[in-house]
């Protein structure tokens, strides 16, 4: 996999156009959804390079992410004269640079294309490191392709205007590039002020948080190793966001993500040993700041309680596409930033793991 220049951007503008220089194309595609084209594309009115783009607009959110709307960007592609000689520009979230990203590693075999998130978990996580895709079946990211963007270019000045769920979804994964790489990290992230943000630290942050992401995929770009490491948090987290959905109540992506930290970090004190200070530091964090994910519970006598949602989450977690031969594979960790890959709990750990959440996010 070819290795992406990510910038953050002091000045968007010649950012891009320079991003836009050095990939020679013979017509320029921008990709945005229904909100990034009425708020974030109007802010990239003044520059030139932009001017002969073609416009490709799809549906916003997750529900969106569709082999259906997949198909309708390659029909634009097609009708407008796209080329394997193209450009594709992704603005916008998650959904987009990840749709958008998955549109250009397939078109014609492939075309070169431009990310610029617009969020926060997008700039962090999404738009970074090469994963495309689309959801399948029901299944979250279940179609897709490694396939890095030439350049990924974050504007922080967009998340200004970002509403606190979807600060505190990106805020996760940066939690947990936190946990993964260093006391020091984990503790500024800790210590931010996130109702009274400085934007000027937080773009450090930003800046810190994908450097974490980048040298990780830098070393293992298609995830045989120790870029397994991201997942720390989302196998149970993934687990909590399908049944979220199932169960016709979504939560945004970190949410599940920073609830997931939560039992994993148990996990990881049961199995590696993790300090008991550092679990109660993120812990009260996420009780904070993201409320938690409600079970039904059922008591049977005085002392034992059963949730019917545990093995709908068992389960979950038993078709997570990470694990080998029906086998739950977690990324744990031993202390901030010693990671521990290929972990796995049977079912009564997993279970005594949903106990300790229930306990700690007071439910
Ligand atoms: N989101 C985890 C990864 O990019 O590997």
């Amino acid at each position: 996999m070819n290795k992406q220049e990510v910038i953050l951007c002091e000045e968007l503008n010649g950012a891009l156009t320079g991003a836009i220089e050095k990939c020679p194309h013979d017509r320029l595609f921008i990709l945005t959804d229904e909100h990034t084209h009425r708020l974030c594309l109007p802010l990239l009115a003044d520059i030139k390079a932009l001017k002969e783009a073609t416009e490709i607009t799809i549906g916003a959110e997750d529900v969106h992410k569709t082999l259906e709307t997949l198909a309708s960007v390659w029909q634009a592609l097609s009708q407008q004269g796209a080329t394997r000689h193209s450009l594709l520009i992704n603005l916008g979230g998650g959904m987009v640079t990840d749709l958008g990203g998955f549109a250009a590693a397939t078109f014609k075999r492939g075309i070169a294309y431009i990310n610029i998130p617009t969020t926060l978990l997008a700039m962090v996580d999404a738009s970074v490191g090469g994963k495309t895709g689309i959801n399948f079946n029901g299944l979250k990211n279940e179609i897709g392709a490694f396939a890095p963007a030439a350049s990924v270019l974050l504007e922080t000045e967009f998340l200004r205007s970002l509403d606190a769920h979807n600060f505190f979804s990106g805020y996760a994964e940066m939690l947990k590039h936190g946990l993964i790489s260093t006391p020091q990290h984990l503790d500024e992230l800790l210590a931010f002020d996130t109702e009274c943000p400085d934007y000027r630290l937080l773009k450090e942050m930003v800046g810190h948080s994908v450097q974490v992401k980048e040298d990780i995929v830098a070393q293992d770009p298609q995830e045989h190793g120790i870029r397994k490491a991201l997942n720390l948090g989302h196998t149970i987290g993934h687990a909590f966001e399908s049944l979220a959905l199932a169960e016709n109540r979504p939560v945004l992506h970190g949410y599940a993500v920073a609830w997931g930290l939560v039992c994993e970090l148990y996990l990881s004190h049961l199995k590696t040993g993790f300090p008991k200070e550092r679990m109660r530091q993120v812990v009260q964090f996420v009780r904070q700041n993201y409320g938690a994910f409600s079970f039904i519970c059922k008591q049977y006598d005085r002392l034992y309680f059963t949730c019917k949602q545990y093995d709908r989450l068992y389960e979950l977690m038993l078709h997570d596409k990470k694990n080998t031969a029906g086998i739950i594979n977690f990324t744990l960790l031993k202390d901030v930033g010693d990671i521990c890959l290929n972990q796995t709990a049977d079912k009564d750990t997993i279970f005594e793991t949903l106990d300790f959440y229930r306990e700690c996010m007071g439910l």
